[in-house]
């Protein structure tokens, strides 16, 4: 099951708001593959805020036959720089990897910056994930002035 070019989701994949009985899932998903520090990094991330759809933290997950099987969220930076948006918690599930989902959600993430005004699109990118946000048009930046993450690489990209 792959997603078309058009950027159709294949028939049974739905793309909805995160839901409180999402947090589970989606843990699980950062847990496999990120490992447990990030598990408990997005935990507060996904909890501490209220749920539902938070003007400056929007979330959305994928799902197929009812099961979380991908979360991407955003945030809209509310001080300097004001012009840029980061793609915050994209994963993919390991059994849907390679099929264009995580394409399809930065693609979205671009759609949903732009419609708000934004001119940049930035994520701290894991050290596996660099190739797919390079493919996607990211390159190395200090757009964001914050001490280097040992883990992870600014990445952004105009929109
Ligand atoms: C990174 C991630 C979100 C990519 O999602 P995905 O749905 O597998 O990506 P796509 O299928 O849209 O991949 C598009 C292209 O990106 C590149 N790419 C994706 N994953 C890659 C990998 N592991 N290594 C090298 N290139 C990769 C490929 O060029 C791929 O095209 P191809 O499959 O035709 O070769 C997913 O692998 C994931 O969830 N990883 C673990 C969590 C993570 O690292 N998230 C980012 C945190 S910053």
């Amino acid at each position: 099951m792959r997603v078309r070019r058009a950027g159709r989701l294949p028939t049974g994949i739905a793309f909805r708001g995160f839901r409180k009985s999402d947090l589970e899932p989606c843990l699980r998903l950062v847990r496999r593959a990120l490992g447990r520090k990030h598990e408990a990094v997005c935990r507060e991330d996904l909890t501490l805020l209220p749920y539902g759809d938070l003007p400056f933290y929007p979330k959305r997950v994928l799902t197929e036959k009812g099961k979380v099987v991908a979360l991407v969220c955003l945030y809209w930076h509310t001080y300097y720089p004001r012009n840029i948006a980061g793609i915050d918690w994209l994963v993919v599930a390991p059994s849907h990897q390679r099929s264009g989902f995580g394409t399809w959600l930065v693609k979205w993430s671009i759609a949903e910056a732009k419609a708000s005004g934004r001119d940049t699109l930035f994520t701290w990118a894991a050290g596996r994930s660099r190739p797919f946000y390079a493919k996607l048009g990211f390159r190395r930046s200090r757009i964001i002035p914050r001490e280097e993450d040992p883990h992870a690489v600014l990445m952004a990209r105009k929109i």
